[in-house]
């Protein structure tokens, strides 16, 4: 006789499945303590904690769907705080956190936006990638965007001006908004050198449309890959989320009604894991301490360098706002930049040169032969062929000669926040030292 149907008031076959066994464990948890370095001695303990173990359930890695409060849900949260940002949204790099920039701001064909002759690549590359045309503007002495600069280059096409706040310091924000605002163009700050830093008083990503961050292990306050969008507008930050997920998973529920005209369209995935949200959330917490830290001690270095004929600092927009992560200091011509950089060198000061013509770097326009070549991933030609090809912008290698003028004769010094005075007292004695040589 056949057991009755549970939909029919039988019993029910299957009532209890597992326990499941946890899909990350052990090991898992083993492998990425090993990253910590510890001791053996340690390290041969936490493993037998680990080990002996009876009720690990495991990490939940994915923020949506979480039974536990998201990490970087939680980290998000603490962006908006250190911000001031209304919104924030985790991404998993920059880059994406700018593609996302563009295309919450509904930037595509036909579209310019306004990029820095001298930024990383990615600020100008993800305007290529979101089928816009990058317009390449020189920088003025502070090393970020020229706010003259970028009133000649507006043009009807123009939709977003992106200063990028370089090598920890703040752009001319006030000019740069004056600009903007003057066009009604939409300004998207590129803050992955300066997390934490400010401009006038106001947080750097809060003063323009939207914020950009990068959290990969080279930047101030990192997770090793990462990034944020920051935003006061709500349109924008719900648009954002449906590119940076395209299950949309937040509306609260990912099958909600779409809340507004142009809420839904078709995105990617750019979703933060929960291992970076950790530790993300643990660096934002301590990113004050880290910047204070920097520039007390770029302030040991900087006030013990002697004055000397010819040798110049970076303008800083807002020496406030500088989170402290540099000293960069110009000399009066090549020559004499590339043999103090040498002397530098041999004396164990931690530092480089910006732009040299003979080394290719990712950072300054005239190493960027897909933009200038009009190079496309695809036979339509993207993103050159969305303009009239006489409207194309013109570009050259020259076409910026205040960046790379500039760039040439500098030379930057490497700030860590863990310095102590002896190493700043060092550093300073180094730099004097060399420069009572070359600059006499
Ligand atoms: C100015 C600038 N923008 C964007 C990025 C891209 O950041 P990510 O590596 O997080 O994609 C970087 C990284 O070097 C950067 O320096």
């Amino acid at each position: 006789m056949t057991a009755k149907l549970a939909i029919e008031g039988g019993n029910k076959t299957v009532d209890v499945i597992g326990p499941l066994p946890t899909k990350i464990g052990k090991d898992e948890l083993l492998e990425v303590l090993d990253l910590w370095q510890m001791s053996d001695g340690n390290a041969a303990k936490i493993k037998a904690i680990i080990e002996s173990e009876k009720n690990l359930k495991g990490p939940h890695l994915f923020r949506y769907y979480n039974p536990r409060p998201s990490k970087v849900a939680a980290a998000e949260k603490a962006m908006t705080e250190l911000t001031g940002a209304k919104y924030c949204m985790a991404t998993n790099s920059c880059t994406s956190a700018l593609v996302a920039a563009y295309r919450s701001l509904g930037i595509g064909m036909g579209d310019e936006v306004i990029v820095p002759a001298y930024t990383f690549f990615a600020t100008s590359a993800t305007v290529a990638a979101s089928n816009a045309i990058p317009i390449i503007v020189d920088v003025d002495d502070t090393l970020c965007l020229d706010a003259r600069a970028v009133e000649k280059a507006i043009t009807k096409r123009t939709k977003a001006i992106v200063p990028v706040h370089m090598r920890g310091a703040p752009a001319q924000m006030d000019a740069i908004m004056d600009v903007a605002n003057k066009h009604g163009i939409p300004v998207v700050e590129d803050v992955a050198q300066a997390a934490g830093g400010s401009f006038k008083g106001r947080m750097l990503g809060s003063i323009g449309t939207i914020g950009c961050f990068s959290f990969d292990y080279y930047k101030i306050i990192v997770s090793g890959e990462g990034g944020f969008y920051t935003t006061n507008n709500e349109r924008l930050y719900t648009r954002a989320l449906n590119w940076h997920d395209c299950a949309a998973c937040w509306r609260p529920d990912r099958f909600g009604p779409e809340k507004e005209n142009e809420e839904l369209f078709c995105g990617e995935n750019y979703r933060m894991s929960e291992l970076e949200g950790a530790v993300a959330l643990a660096q934002i917490r301590k990113a004050k301490d880290i910047i204070a830290k920097h520039r007390a001690a770029k302030d040991k270095i900087k006030t013990a360098i002697e004055k000397f004929p010819g040798l110049g600092f970076r303008r800083l927009a807002d020496e406030a706002g500088d989170t402290g992560i540099c000293l960069i200091i110009f000399l009066p011509d090549v020559e004499t930049t590339k043999k103090v950089l040498a002397a530098l060198k041999a004396e164990g000061v931690p530092c480089g040169g910006i732009y040299d013509s003979k080394v290719r770097d990712w950072h300054t326009y005239n190493y960027w032969e897909h933009i200038l070549q009009y190079k496309s991933v695809s036979p339509d030609k993207l993103p050159w062929s969305g303009v009239p090809k006489n409207e194309l912008p013109k570009y050259t290698k020259d076409m910026c000669p205040k960046a790379l003028d500039l760039l040439s004769k500098a030379i930057l010094i490497d700030i860590e926040y863990n310095f102590s005075d002896e190493d700043c007292g060092k550093i300073a004695t180094a730099i004097n030292k060399v420069l009572s040589v070359y600059l006499k």
